[in-house]
Parts: structure tokens; sequence; C-alpha cells
């Protein structure tokens, strides 16, 4: 980490035939907890996010719903997709859609170069489409259909019939660069992440690449191929290039420069697309690969993938409604490993809101705030003679910042949280211990309640800022009991302990009410 360096990052452009649900939105908080955490060590940082509009599997949406492919997507962006970010408190720096002039005019430039370049040639392919992944699938990935699809092949990530296609096509040379691809991998380790995710991308590609085709001609809901406009390009080749249109490609060399290699943060599903064929293309144009491409897990139900086609999606807003977004961005956050799956439950969720943020930090914060009200009016004492337990209680402030970013700068979020958890967990046991509301009954140990009340709420300024990217509205609230000045996301992260606190502080509601979940 430098002051001021760059860093972007990115999430996968979401498909528009149906609304988010909360495998969407976990992606979504994941980026933005580690944008706000780079951002807050001063980082020249920027977040991106979209959708992905164009492909056969939108147009048939819309044509089912009588309506033309663009008039779908505006109303799923503007009903569904822009509002997720709200709902879960998503504060990135872009939107992009595909079917923008800024995308589709620098998606033709890129295909026309690499046309130019030699990477691109004509040929024809057989093989069987699944739209629901809108991708070609070798046998190996399909399984045999029940109940309705009985007798048929389908997807082993939609369960739905796929399509033998045969179609004449451009196809994109993939496999000239398994070679560079390789050394990609080899010389820096963490390209991909987590280590699961790159020892798949390696099997990959040492097993050998098939070139891919990248324009479709049987329907025309796509950007044109600019050299042939029977044609419309492959969804997907579309759909990566987001990730430069949106910082600049094409028509803004300043900009990106800037920002380009982006982080990729995406679900383990989209991986080929993103470690090996993205980095291929950016090889064939002249342009530098990511900077990583993290595959996160599954959220699960039922110990299947979570998926609005096979009916088992929760929308985000059933639990933000409940328990309000930070909690969403803690639970699922902090509950599974990043680059792990996880399964949801609302009994889990529901006793992790009350133990860990109703009782552990939301109960730590009125507890102080309060006491300083009380007993010293108000106005934030000074520490008098430091005992072990207060200098140990610095110590675990300072631990807690430094140990936290580094997971960050690791992709470890869940590593992270629970760094500055034990900065929660250390002021809990601290107060117990030093009985502060004991303390106050003798006037002789006035001195001591000083200190006790006065290193307390300095670790719950550090905590207010280091937990700032995962719960933005509980600590912007706490931040403002504190008297602290300006806002807590105006502090640096990297130095949380040192942060400068108030005077006085102020009334502070519950951070985290009593819910009741319905049976
Ligand atoms: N449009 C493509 C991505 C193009 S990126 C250049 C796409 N879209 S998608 O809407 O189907 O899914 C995108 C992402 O949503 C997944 O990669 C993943 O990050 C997230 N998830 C969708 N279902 C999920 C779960 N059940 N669990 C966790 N994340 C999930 O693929």
């Amino acid at each position: 980490m430098a002051d001021g360096s760059s860093f972007y990052i990115t999430t996968p452009i979401f498909y528009v035939n149906d609304v988010p649900h909360i495998g969407h939105a976990y992606t979504e908080v994941a980026a933005d907890v580690i944008a706000r955490w780079h951002r807050q060590a001063g980082e020249d940082t920027w977040s991106l996010t979209g959708t992905d509009e164009h492909g056969q599997k939108i147009l048939r949406t819309a044509t089912a719903n009588g309506v033309t492919p663009q008039e779908w997507a505006d109303k799923l962006v503007a009903d569904a997709w822009v509002p997720l970010l709200e709902t879960v408190d998503v504060a990135n720096d872009d939107f992009i859609r595909t079917t923008e002039p800024r995308h589709e005019q620098n998606v033709q430039k890129f295909l026309q170069k690499l046309y130019d370049d030699g990477h691109i040639y004509t040929g024809e392919y057989e093989g069987y489409y699944c739209v629901g992944c809108e991708e070609y699938k070798q046998e190996s990935e399909l399984v045999a259909g029940t109940g309705e699809y009985e007798g048929q092949l389908v997807c082993a990530i939609h369960s739905k019939p796929v399509e033998l296609l045969h179609e004449k096509n451009y196809f994109f040379r993939t496999s000239a660069f398994a070679e560079r691809l390789l050394a990609l991998y080899e010389e820096r380790p963490d390209f991909v992440q987590p280590e699961s995710a790159r020892n798949e991308v390696l099997g990959w590609v040492r097993s050998g690449l098939a070139d891919l085709s990248i324009s479709r001609s049987t329907f025309d809901w796509g950007v044109k191929v600019p050299w042939d406009e029977t044609h419309v390009v492959y969804v997907w080749f579309d759909a990566l290039l987001n990730y430069i249109t949106a910082v600049g490609y094409g028509q803004d060399d300043e900009e990106f420069a800037r920002r380009w290699p982006a982080q990729h943060i995406v679900g383990k599903d989209i991986l080929r697309f993103h470690a090996v064929i993205w980095p291929a293309m950016l090889m064939a144009a002249g342009l530098e690969v990511p900077r990583g491409v993290f595959g996160h897990g599954w959220l699960l139900v039922g110990g299947e993938k979570m998926s609005k086609s096979k009916l088992t999606g929760i929308a985000p807003e059933q639990i933000t409604d409940v328990f309000g977004s930070d909690a969403f961005r803690y639970y699922f956050l902090s509950a599974i490993s990043f680059g792990q799956d996880g399964s949801f439950s609302w009994e889990d969720l529901a006793a992790r809101y009350q133990a860990e943020l109703a009782n552990g930090f939301g109960n730590l914060a009125s507890r102080v705030i309060a006491m300083v009200t009380r007993y010293c009016e108000g106005v934030v004492p000074s520490a008098g003679a430091l005992t072990e337990a207060d200098l140990e209680i610095s110590a675990i402030e300072r631990r807690a910042t430094e140990d936290s970013w580094a997971a960050i700068e690791r992709l470890a979020v869940h590593e992270a949280i629970a760094a500055a958890w034990e900065l929660v967990d250390a002021l809990n046991g601290y107060l117990t211990a030093e009985e502060p509301w004991s303390l106050a009954k003798d006037p002789a140990k006035r001195e001591r309640l000083e200190t006790v009340l006065a290193v307390a709420y300095h670790g719950l300024g550090t905590l207010a800022v280091l937990l700032s990217p995962v719960l933005p509205k509980a600590t912007a609230k706490l931040w403002t009991a504190l008297g602290a000045p300006g806002t807590v996301q105006g502090q640096r992260i990297d130095r949380a302990h040192e942060a400068t606190l108030g005077e006085r502080v102020s009334a502070l509601e519950a951070l985290f009410p009593r819910v009741e979940v319905a049976e």
C-alpha cells in the first residue's frame, strides 16, 4: 500500500433477465467492503459494477414478456439492479451498462484491432449451448436430466436442457496464449485466488485451450461485428470488455492509465472467463492483464448454488427489511470464509445478529457512551496513570488496525473482520474486569474511573473507524455520538488507532435494535 496508489476493483456485471438475489448482493458487498477499505487507506480507489444486457438469455426473456430487449433491460436496471446498491449500501464509483455507447463503440474498436492483428478467423462449430450460462459446454459438464427433462442432457449448473448448435462464426485464437498464460500463473501465484481456484485454472489450461467462438449470427441482440454486420459479438466477449471500456479504453487514455489494471471479484462459476479468456484477450490487444482475479464461493440453499432459475433465490430486501443493510454486510462477510461456499440460514443470521452485533458491538458502544454521559456529564475524561490492562487495550487497537489491513490486502475479508472483532471482545472483557460502574460508587476511585472510561472511549473510536467499511451506517451514528470531528469514512483506516476523537459525547440510539423474526 502506498498513499495515492491506484486501486481499481470490479464486480461481475449482472444479467438483467431477472431481479437480484442474495448471491448477487454478496458479490456486491464483498467488493464494496474491499473498495471502502482501500479508499480509507488513502488509495486512489475506483469501484465498478454494472449490468450485462446483451445475448440470447435477455432476448428470450424480453420476448416472452412482450417487450424489446432494450425496454426490458431499462426496466430491470431502473427497478431492480440500481436499487440493489442502496439496499445493501454499496458506494460504487461507476455503473456500466453494456448497451451504453461508451461500451459498444469501444468493444468494436477492440475487436477490430484483434481482427487487424490476425487474432480472429472464421470457423465452424458444433456443440451444446447452455443459454443460462451463455456458454458452449463440454459433454463432461452435462448431466442427465430428471423430471420434465428426463432423457435429455442438462447443464450441471442450471439443470436445464442444452441446445445443440451448429454455426459458422468468428473465432478468437485463445489457444495461441496457453504458454503465456501458464507463465503468468507461475510468475504471479496470487493472480488467481484463492489457491483452490488457481489450481482449477492451471488444470484447465494445462489440459489444452480451445479457440473461442466470439460471434453469433442467428439473432441480433448484441454489438455488431464491425467488419461483418450480419454477426453480433458473443455476449461474454462483449461483457468482459466492460472492465476497460468503463475506465476510458479507446477514448480517454489518461483515465485508462490511471485506473487499469483491476482486481476482479467474481463468483467461481465464471472463473474460466476471467482467469483464462480475459487475460488472453488483453494479451492479444497488447494491454496489461488484470491485477488479479478472486473467485469467491457460492451461497448454497439445500446444498446447491442458490439461483432464481431453481426457485431458491432469496431477495436481499427480505433480509435488510428485518435486520438492516449493515447486518447483511456483516453476516455474509464474517460468517463465510471469503473464497469458500456458505450455507445461508435465518436461524444463524438471527443468532449472530443478536450475539455479535447487538450484544457484542452495539451494547459495548451504548454502555461506554452511557457511562461517559452519566459519570462525567458527557465530557470525555482524560486518562491518568495507566495499568497493564490499559496498555494491553492500546496494543490490541494497534494490532487490530494492522492485522485487518494486512488481511484486506490479501482479500481475506473474513479475517479482516475477525481481526477488528478482537478489539470488540477485548473491550467487553476490559469493562467486565474493571467494573467502571463499581468504581463510580467510590469517590476515592475517581481517577481510575476516568482512566477506564478514557481507554474504553478511545477503543470505541478505533473500532468505529475499523468497522466503517463493513458497518457504514452504525459506525457513522457511533462517530457522531463520540463527538469526533469530520466523518468516520474520512478517517485513515490504516491508522485507525491514532484517530482524533472528540471532547463530548451525545446520546446514541441502539445500533442493532431487537428484531422480531416471523416464524
Ligand atoms: N453476466 C455474467 C457475468 C459477466 S462479467 C464480465 C454473469 N452474470 S450473473 O448475473 O449470472 O452472475 C454474476 C455473479 O453473481 C456470479 O459470478 C457471482 O458472483 C454472483 N452469484 C450468482 N449466484 C450466486 C450464488 N448463489 N452465490 C454467490 N454468488 C452468486 O454470470
